[in-house]
């Protein structure tokens, strides 16, 4: 029996952050369309290409060019076991590709927890975010600082800014939320696998939390 379990939540909310503990803690892959896309870019790949013109406004990239990066994604054997998604679904769309896709490989999606934090918390978060160069570890400066600065803790490469991190940038991405996912809460509700959480209690809380309801479907 597969496990797959979809984050949802606004950007800055700790998706990212709670997919990584969460991935290990299922023994799990951790699939990000985010950091797939930063992938493509960093290797200068047609994808990668296409993905920033969109990324750089805030902006999803279309439907087809995401869902079609999912399903190679998903194809390869380590996501026989299940996944973290993390970043996708963000459509009704994406949702529906899905369920499909899933479908194919006989499973469907357990739990979808929904991290939910209030817009004024997410811009102070983005701001002071810091990512690790090698492998995308997550910083802030204030409630989660490397132990040296500058410094990812776990493989000593650079951190640096996310360029669709600028206050600009992130308001038109939870604008682009609002309209484009925040209706996947009341899809998921609908069918039953939706537990939301209360993303401004501490990362540690969270995580717990998370765990309990992931357990508990
Ligand atoms: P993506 O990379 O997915 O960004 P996002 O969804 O906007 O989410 P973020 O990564 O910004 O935030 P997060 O929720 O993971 O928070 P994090 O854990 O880092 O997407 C980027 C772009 O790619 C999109 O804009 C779009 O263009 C494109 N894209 C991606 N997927 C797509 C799709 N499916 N369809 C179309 N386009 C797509 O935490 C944030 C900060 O807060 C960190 O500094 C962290 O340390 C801190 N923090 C976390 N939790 C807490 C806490 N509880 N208390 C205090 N601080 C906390």
């Amino acid at each position: 029996m597969s496990t797959f379990v979809v984050l949802l939540g606004p950007p800055g909310a700790g998706k990212g952050t709670q997919a990584e503990v969460l991935a290990k803690e299922l023994d799990l892959p951790h699939i990000s369309s985010g950091d797939l896309f930063r992938e493509n870019l960093k290797n200068q790949t047609p994808l990668g290409k296409k993905a920033q013109e969109y990324m750089s406004r805030g902006e999803l990239v279309p439907d087809d060019v995401t869902i079609g990066m999912i399903r190679e994604r998903l194809k390869q054997p380590d996501s026989g076991r299940g996944a973290v998604l993390d970043g996708f679904p963000r459509t009704p769309a994406q949702a529906d590709a899905l369920a499909a896709l899933l479908g194919e490989m006989g499973s469907e999606v357990q739990v979808v927890p929904y991290i939910s934090v209030p817009a004024e918390t997410l811009i102070e978060r983005l701001s002071g975010r810091w990512t690790c160069r090698a492998q995308g570890h997550i910083y802030h400066e204030k409630y989660n600082p490397p132990k040296t600065p500058g410094k990812c803790d776990t493989d000593g490469s650079e951190l640096y800014q996310r360029d669709d991190d600028k206050p600009e940038t992130v308001k038109n991405r939870i604008a682009v939320y609002d309209q484009q996912t925040a209706p996947l809460i009341a899809y998921y509700r609908d069918h039953g696998k939706l537990v939301e959480l209360d993303g401004t209690q501490p990362i540690e809380k969270v995580t717990e939390q998370l765990i309990a309801a992931v357990e508990q479907k």
